[in-house]
């Protein structure tokens, strides 16, 4: 018997409802690798899928979670034994599939990846999807020239979680992180992760007519999308790369081809959730060794279980900060 938060849809209303419940290892899905989750977090993704499902639930009872770190108890697959310490992200895990937001979880085994060195699972979920992409983008940017010492890297959306640790791992690199947030209360936080410029968000939300700006931006993490990525692209340094990771603001792009074809602007598209292993496993080495254990600390919400229908609806309404911890045993 164990815990877990269970997504039910009412088949006249057609509304949801999550609760806690008990359930059974009978009630998991059949995979190769049972896992005891340790640890799980809080991702827009999550907030949809305890909430009214945003399309990306398959079929009701759902237990959510998009990620999930923990401690192996069963496995019928080699790579896996008992005592293995693993982490969960993507892979649709938490919305197509059963996923963390339980004391028990059953996956495939090519889902999972081995906790790297100098992570433990509480750690891991601290990071969770929004950390593990914001290291992606970084390594998008790196790939495509940044290097520390040539200006401003610009983070969006800074307060949340993708935001919050592109601003710490950037920082840590050496890099001059400007920060933009709606929540100027925030600045202190962002300054202690490591930015040191806020950009106030008003600043960058509206379009302009005007397709190239003054070049400000040696490099971008954009969680935001929308109106605000159209007007960063005009802003951006030669060469430059904008790694596109959310639509906080927006999907839609109001933009031109311009800085493009006269600035050899580079937008890359970053996604986490079909991530190839090799590349997982790279992201998961570099953020052991890249990001600081003590920002990452100053980020956390703790939460457990039942706190999580408030959650899922306030990062809906992007008013969670940083990264929220689920203690499944808590
Ligand atoms: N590509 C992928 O694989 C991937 C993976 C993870 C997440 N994502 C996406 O990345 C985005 C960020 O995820 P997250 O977990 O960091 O979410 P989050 O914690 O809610 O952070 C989003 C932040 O964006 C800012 N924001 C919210 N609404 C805005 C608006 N209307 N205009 C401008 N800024 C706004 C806020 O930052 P301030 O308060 O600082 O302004 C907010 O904290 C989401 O869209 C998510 O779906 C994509």
């Amino acid at each position: 018997m164990f815990k877990a938060l269970v997504v039910e849809k009412d088949a006249e209303s057609g509304k949801t409802s999550a609760a806690v419940k008990t359930l059974t290892l009978d009630d998991l899905p059949d995979a190769e690798v049972t896992v005891a989750v340790e640890y799980s977090t809080v991702n827009y993704k999550d907030g949809l899928c305890i909430g009214p499902g945003g399309g990306l639930v398959r079929s009701y009872p759902h237990v959510p979670g998009i990620d999930f770190a923990g401690t192996v108890e069963a496995s019928d697959d080699a790579r896996y034994k008992p005592g293995d310490k693993v982490v969960l992200t993507g892979w649709r895990v938490g919305e197509a599939h059963w996923g963390g937001y339980s004391q028990k979880a059953r996956v495939r085994a090519d889902w999972l990846v081995p906790l790297p060195e100098g992570l433990d699972t509480r750690a891991a979920m601290a990071v969770g999807t929004a950390g593990f992409t914001a290291m992606l983008a970084v390594m998008a940017l790196e790939d495509h020239g940044l290097v520390p010492g040539h200006g401003e890297v610009l983070v969006t959306g800074a307060a949340g979680g993708v935001g919050s640790v592109a601003t710490a791992i950037l920082a840590h690199l050496g890099h001059e992180v400007a920060a933009v947030t709606g929540r100027p209360e925030q600045e202190g936080y962002l300054r202690g992760l490591g930015a040191s410029r806020i950009v106030p968000r008003e600043e960058l939300a509206e379009t302009v007519k005007r397709p190239l700006e003054s070049e400000n931006w040696t490099g971008c993490v954009d969680a935001v999308g929308g109106a605000m990525l159209a007007r960063v692209l005009g802003q951006m340094k030669y060469g430059a790369s904008v790694a596109a990771v959310g639509l906080a603001g927006g999907a839609g792009l109001p933009a031109t081809v311009i800085p493009f074809l006269l600035r050899g602007v580079n937008l890359l598209g970053i996604d986490s959730v079909m991530q190839p292993y090799a590349n997982r496993l790279r992201a998961w080495e570099r953020i052991a060794r890249d990001l600081p254990m003590d920002k990452l600390e100053a980020m956390i919400t703790p939460a457990t279980l039942a706190d999580l229908p408030r959650l899922g609806a306030d990062i809906l309404k992007g008013q969670v900060k940083g990264r929220v911890v689920v203690d499944l045993n808590g």
